[in-house]
């Protein structure tokens, strides 16, 4: 349809205007403004949304304001945090993790995630509308445990022993629970992540002409901050709803990945064990095919680059 006289003026008018970067109008939450949470948070501002953020410790309010909108306290093991500030979010992306022992701790595993996620779904159930919801959960390619090497994607079964892993996979159960018609739940299965003030290749390369006290036979898998951070976007982009692995192409054993950094390096090899010792373990070729089908790129898609 040719527009009238006055309509192609008024276009003419507003081609010559600067486009206004408009707010997108969400509002979405992220529980956990941790390493991710907070890199989530920056790219969430950028893109106008209206931002909720948790932490669990009040000294981190004033830090958390310049990312957020409203900075909210909210501990899992406190039973009198709760989530019900969220009214009518778009969004809500679920990064918190065990953070208060540099050791794994399964009672804290349990508290932190499945402890947290309950409050979640507490609180979901309370929701005053039901307007369309995308939640994102990060969970972890740990929950594979020992498949000895394994190429692996997301129809495989998950390690049942660990009881870490078992606690992942509940808490994945979990919140799958309250998948609906208007609530889309999408699990990114990450891989360790590095990046920066994280920097797994400058460990690695730190234990050079050394021994390091794990199985340098077993295939770990990784993830980068910013491909993190990219895959959250993507999934709330693309409405999620469903389970995929949010890892780079490595899928090099940890002797390969350090004998690859060190000889670039110029460093002396690392020697590893070659038995497991008490740790989780990962051990498989986690495949990121699925999330790639979709049209998911990296930017960081070997650590070893
Ligand atoms: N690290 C890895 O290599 C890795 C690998 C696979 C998957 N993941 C997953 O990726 C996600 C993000 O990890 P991250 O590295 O960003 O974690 P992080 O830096 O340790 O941040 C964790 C966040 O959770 C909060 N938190 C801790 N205990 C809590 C509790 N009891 N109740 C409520 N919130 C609590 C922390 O609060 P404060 O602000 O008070 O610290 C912090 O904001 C997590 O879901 C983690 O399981 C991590």
């Amino acid at each position: 349809m040719t527009p009238s006289p006055d309509l192609a003026s008024l276009y003419q008018l507003l081609a010559k205007e600067r486009r206004p970067i408009l707010p997108s109008g969400e509002r979405r939450a992220i529980l956990g403004c941790g390493y991710v949470g907070k890199a989530v948070a920056k790219d969430w501002k950028q893109e106008g949304h209206e931002l909720w953020g948790t932490t669990t410790r009040h000294e981190r309010l004033t830090e958390l304001a310049e990312l957020v909108d409203s900075p909210v306290v909210f501990d899992s093991t406190d039973s009198r945090s709760s989530l019900d500030f969220f009214g009518n979010l778009d969004g809500i992306l679920v990064s918190f993790a065990p953070s208060k022992s540099a050791q794994v701790d399964v009672v804290q595993y349990r508290e932190t995630f499945l402890g947290g996620i309950q409050v979640l779904l507490d609180a979901l159930g309370r929701r005053p509308s039901d307007a369309p919801l995308q939640l994102v959960h990060l969970s972890s390619c740990g929950v594979y445990g020992n498949r000895r090497g394994a190429l692996t994607d997301e129809s495989d079964p998950l390690d049942s022993f660990h009881p870490v892993n078992e606690v992942l996979a509940r808490a994945e159960e979990m919140i799958q629970s309250v998948r609906s018609e208007n609530i889309n739940v999408c699990i990114l299965r990450l891989g360790g992540i590095y990046g920066p003030g994280r920097d797994i290749p400058g460990m690695l390369l730190s234990a050079a002409g050394g021994l390091v006290q794990r199985n340098g036979r077993n295939v770990p898998c990784w993830i980068h901050l910013d491909d993190i951070v990219r895959g959250v976007s993507f999934a709330f982009e693309r409405n999620l709803n469903d389970t995929y692995n949010l890892v780079n192409d490595t899928q090099l054993t940890g002797q390969e990945l350090s004998d690859r950094l060190c000889e670039q390096a110029g460093l002396p090899m690392t020697r590893w064990l070659t038995m497991d010792t008490t740790d989780r373990v990962l051990n498989a070729r986690v495949s990121n095919a699925k999330l790639k089908q979709l049209g998911f790129t990296l930017t960081q898609p070997c650590m070893a680059d």
